[in-house]
């Protein structure tokens, strides 16, 4: 029986999300990025297939448009901020969201050289977007990646 409680806790910590989480605003997020991004940006793909694309194919198997969504999440959490503070590090990833839609720059990313060299730099969506809704779909992103139970894609919590 102790056995069986302490292997509850142990998956149950697998999955445990970060009280940060909230689902609602994850799949408002999530609509955001369908109507808005997604005509460029493909939502997720495994890395090993992108960066084989990217690296040594040149982007001509996948011919893709963008970074996909959990490309951008990886980066996010990897090159702003601290992932030891997640609401402060998910105030400073919608600031540097909100910041490269409207005026975007490529000299501004924080995406890798070789995948970045691909693309022209990404039009500004001013007067396309809200804040809010940038702060919503930011939310997303955020998540998309590195937490085990917040979608169908993801399933490495070390990673993260
Ligand atoms: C018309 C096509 C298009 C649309 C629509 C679009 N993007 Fe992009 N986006 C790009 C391209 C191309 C790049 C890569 C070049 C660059 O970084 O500027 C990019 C890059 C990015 C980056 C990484 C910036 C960097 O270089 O570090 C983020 C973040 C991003 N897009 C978010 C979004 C979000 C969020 C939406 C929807 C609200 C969106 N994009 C809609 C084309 C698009």
């Amino acid at each position: 029986m102790k056995v069986i409680v302490f292997l509850f806790i142990i998956l149950g910590s697998l999955y445990a999300l970060p009280p940060e989480f909230d689902r609602q605003r994850y799949e408002l997020g999530e609509k955001v990025f369908e109507k808005k991004c997604q005509e460029c940006h493909v939502k997720s793909m495994p890395i090993d297939i992108l960066m084989k694309n990217f690296i040594e194919e040149n982007n001509e198997t996948l011919k893709l448009k963008a970074p996909t969504g959990n490309e951008i999440s990886y980066r996010l959490k990897s090159q702003i901020g601290s992932k030891e503070d997640i609401e402060f590090q998910l105030h400073e990833a919608m600031d540097f969201v909100i910041d490269y839609l409207y005026n975007p720059n490529k000299a501004k990313t924080i995406c890798l050289e070789g995948v970045i060299k691909h693309f022209d730099t990404m039009p500004s969506m001013k007067g396309k977007i809200t804040k809010e809704e940038i702060k919503d779909v930011t939310f997303f992103l955020y998540f998309l990646e590195g937490f085990n139970g917040v979608n169908k894609f993801y399933h490495d919590e070390t990673e993260f």
